[in-house]
């Protein structure tokens, strides 16, 4: 085993794009690795200084959908340019955009699955950003991605993962098990 020491090496993680309004209610998007689920029905994100983040200072509604393959380039590019430099950014994704349904956030519509979410608390509050804890409001998911038993079929929607040491990104598209019941075998 080779040791490498202190590293933001969790893996996999996912490829969040953050959906918030600016004051005069346009959109924007970013995209974020640092997160994950927190409790039953909340999602914590480690949020840095952005304009996203002036945004949720002002309103505390998001929305967070999982990048694909179809969307890895424009998902790649709301994260590394700040709509505080170019205030196109999201007309140049080609994204389509909503409103959502529960909370006062931008949905957009070329994703097959975006939560809708709003900040329960900010820890560690300082300038630089903080971490928030997020209460998931509703889950949307485009009909075409659904299984036959009227569920979200996550194999349809040609997820991608963010890989943090080679700075890549990577396919999850197959799935090669059964979670609670493969593990039987060796009872
Ligand atoms: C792969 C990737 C992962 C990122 N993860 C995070 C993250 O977890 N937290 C964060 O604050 N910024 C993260 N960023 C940086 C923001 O997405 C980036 O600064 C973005 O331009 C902010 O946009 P805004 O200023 O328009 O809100 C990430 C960027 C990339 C490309």
């Amino acid at each position: 085993m080779k040791s490498f020491g202190q590293k933001s090496w969790m893996l996999p993680q996912p490829v969040l794009i953050i959906g918030t309004y600016d004051k005069e209610g346009k959109p924007n998007a970013m995209n974020a690795a640092w997160g994950g689920q927190w409790d039953a029905k909340e999602i914590m994100i480690a949020m840095g200084s952005h304009a996203t983040t002036e945004n949720l200072n002002l309103n505390p509604d998001f929305t967070v959908a999982f990048a694909t393959q179809e969307t890895l380039v424009a998902s790649d590019f709301v994260g590394i340019v700040s709509q505080k430099n170019e205030p196109n950014k999201i007309a140049k994704t080609g994204w389509h955009v909503e409103k959502a349904e529960h909370v006062n956030a931008p949905v957009f519509l070329d994703f097959p699955m975006t939560l809708e979410c709003r900040i329960k608390a900010k820890i560690d509050e300082t300038p630089e950003g903080y971490y928030l804890v997020a209460e998931i409001v509703n889950i949307l998911v485009d009909e075409q991605y659904l299984a036959e038993d009227g569920k979200p079929d996550v194999e349809k929607m040609r997820l991608i993962t963010y890989d943090p040491i080679h700075h890549g990104y990577i396919a999850l598209d197959k799935r090669v098990g059964n979670a609670f019941l493969d593990g039987k075998q060796l009872k």
